[in-house]
């Protein structure tokens, strides 16, 4: 799933090839970051920890895995949006640079890239994700495929490097896979904040987002038989062992998926199938989960196309076109920087 990278060439930013990984990401700070997180979430109620933690080499894994899942619609409803509306998207659009957010293998993302490339505007593409496992298998393929675009990976986090993305003619971010619901309603308005403080007037925003539905539809989608959504959440408690010279006993929690109907949004946990005393080493911090207790590790919030507009226009995003799926399966969101 993670073949090795091709020797990477240095080139100057314009020119084609792929560059090495910019990273913003420096070893020493997301230990910090990790350590300041786990104090605070193992010492207050309830339990909880962002989800950027999920995504190490066996994480990125697991969540491929659950992309090709049946039940997991989104990621093929998305796939559809952009092979019906890629070139409607381009003739609106036009730039010269894609900044991928969040960008993960970029799969879905060549659909685009590929309408770019025939329409002849393309010159940049940047992927921009906090896994530089992700980023590196992604390379191999986008390599092969566009060789005369400069692609030059940035290894960063979304919720802190923004401001260090690229300056190009005009460009647009693509932010898709519905990661925006991942955010807590806060977040996520101080993300779409810096999103439009990073674009100039013109600039363009592409947001893919899933959209509410029947619930026992989206409860299905993450709650798969196969088990590779709760090894995918229970593998975050491997990083803390791995990472933080932890012994939580993975076997003794199980994942937990309920839907919040008042919030629109699933939410992820683990949970103490019995009372658990665990040492989490780094942090000389001894912890303990009653019987039942839960850590929640991730929501995954759904949207009505008409507040999730609101929102980008309350922080300066124009939203030019809306493209929603059938049966509000999936939504994509283009937006232009007032
Ligand atoms: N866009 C892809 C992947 C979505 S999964 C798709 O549509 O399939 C979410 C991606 O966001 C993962 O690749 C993960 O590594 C990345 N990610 C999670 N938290 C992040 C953060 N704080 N900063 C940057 N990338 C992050
Ligand atoms: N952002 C996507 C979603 O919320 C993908 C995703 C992130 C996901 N974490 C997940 C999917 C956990 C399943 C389980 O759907």
């Amino acid at each position: 799933m993670h073949p090795s990278p091709p020797p990477l060439r240095a080139s100057t930013d314009q020119a084609p090839g792929i560059t090495g990984i910019t990273t913003h990401l420096d070893p020493g700070w997301s230990d910090r970051a990790l350590r300041e997180e786990v104090q605070q979430a193992f010492t207050s109620l309830p339990k909880e920890l962002s989800p950027r933690w999920l995504y190490d080499q066996r994480g990125s894994e697991l969540f491929d895995q659950i992309t090709e899942l049946d039940v997991y619609y989104p990621t093929e409803a998305e796939r559809l949006l952009l092979d019906q509306h890629a070139e409607a998207i381009v003739s609106m659009a036009g730039v010269d640079t894609v900044i991928e957010l969040g960008s993960g293998t970029s799969d879905k993302t060549r659909i685009l890239l590929d309408t770019f490339v025939s329409d002849g505007q393309l010159k940049r593409f940047v992927p921009f994700d906090v896994s530089e496992s992700m980023l590196t298998s992604a390379l191999v393929l986008l390599g092969d495929r566009y060789p005369g675009v400069s692609i030059t990976p940035v290894a960063g986090d979304f919720n802190l490097h923004l401001d260090q993305l690229p300056e190009a003619k005009s460009r647009m971010l693509v932010f898709l896979g519905g990661t925006i619901g991942n955010f807590y309603p806060e977040e996520r308005e101080t993300f779409l904040r810096s999103v439009a403080a990073v674009l100039q007037p013109g600039e363009w925003f592409l947001l893919g987002a899933d959209l509410v539905k029947d619930p026992a539809r989206i409860l299905a989608a993450y709650d798969d038989v196969e088990g590779s959504t709760a090894e995918f959440i229970l593998n975050v408690l491997h990083v803390l062992n791995r990472e933080l010279d932890a012994d939580l006993p993975v076997e003794n929690f199980e994942y937990v998926v309920t839907w919040e109907a008042d919030d629109e949004r699933i939410d992820m946990r683990v949970r103490a199938k019995t009372e658990i005393h665990a040492f989490i080493g780094a942090l000389d911090l001894a912890v303990v989960f009653d019987e039942g207790e839960e850590l929640r590790v991730e929501i995954s919030t759904k949207f009505r196309p008409p507040a999730l507009a609101a929102e980008l226009e309350a922080v300066g995003l124009r939203v030019r076109h809306q493209f929603l799926a059938d049966g509000d399966e999936f939504g994509l969101f283009l937006a232009q920087r007032a």
